[in-house]
C-alpha cells in the first residue's frame, strides 16, 4: 500500500468510497437525514475544490484507492477506508502518514473531529476526547487532540 497526494482523477473514486462508507458504516450510527446530508456533500467536485484548499491524501494498493484522508494545519479530516478494506491496517497507515506529515510541518500536537463509530479507533492510536459537537445538520461527533511524540 502507498500513500500519495490526492489527483483530480481520483475524485469519483474517492467520492464512491466515502458514500460507501456512508452508507454501509456510518448509517449504524446517524439517522438516515444525516447521511444524506453528507452524501451531498461529498461529490467528487466537493473533493476536487477541497484537494485545491488542503492537503488531500488517498491510500492506494494495486491501483485501486483504498482510503484517503485530509491534513489542514494541525487538523486531520475525512479519514474513510474502503468498507471491504476495512481492519487490514490501512487506517493505521493512513494516520501514521498524517502524524509524520503533521511532525514534518513542526506540529506538537494534532485534533480532529470523529465521529462516533471511529473514536475507539482514535482512542488506540493515543488521541483523547477534548469535545463533544453537536450540529444540528450532521449530528453529534467528536473533537479529540492528540500529543505527538519527538520520535
Ligand atoms: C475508522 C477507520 C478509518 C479505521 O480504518 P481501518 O483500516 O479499518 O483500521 P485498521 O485496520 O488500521 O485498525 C487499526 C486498529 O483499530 C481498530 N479499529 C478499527 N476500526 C475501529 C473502530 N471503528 N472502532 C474501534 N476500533 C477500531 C482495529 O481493530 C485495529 O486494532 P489493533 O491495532 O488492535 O489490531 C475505518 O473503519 C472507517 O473508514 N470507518 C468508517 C468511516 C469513518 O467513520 N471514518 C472516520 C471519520 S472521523
Amino acid at each position: 500500500m502507498i500513500t500519495r497526494q490526492f489527483r483530480n482523477s481520483d475524485a469519483q473514486a474517492v467520492s464512491d468510497l466515502i458514500i460507501a462508507n456512508l452508507k454501509q458504516i456510518n448509517s449504524e450510527f446517524y439517522p438516515e437525514n444525516v447521511i444524506q446530508r453528507m452524501i451531498k456533500v461529498y461529490t467528487p467536485k466537493h473533493l476536487i475544490e477541497t484537494a485545491q484548499k488542503q492537503l488531500v491524501l488517498v491510500a492506494e494498493e494495486l491501483d485501486e484507492i483504498v482510503g484517503t484522508a485530509t491534513i489542514s494545519q494541525n487538523y486531520f479530516g475525512s479519514v474513510f477506508v474502503r468498507p471491504d478494506m476495512q481492519g487490514k491496517g490501512i487506517g493505521n497507515k493512513l494516520m501514521d502518514s498524517l502524524e509524520r506529515l503533521a511532525k514534518l510541518n513542526g506540529l506538537q500536537e494534532v485534533k480532529l473531529h470523529a465521529s462516533i463509530n471511529a473514536v475507539n479507533f482514535y482512542i488506540k492510536r493515543g488521541y483523547r476526547k477534548i469535545g463533544k459537537i453537536s450540529d444540528e445538520k450532521f449530528g453529534e461527533s467528536f473533537e479529540m487532540a492528540k500529543t505527538l511524540e519527538n520520535t
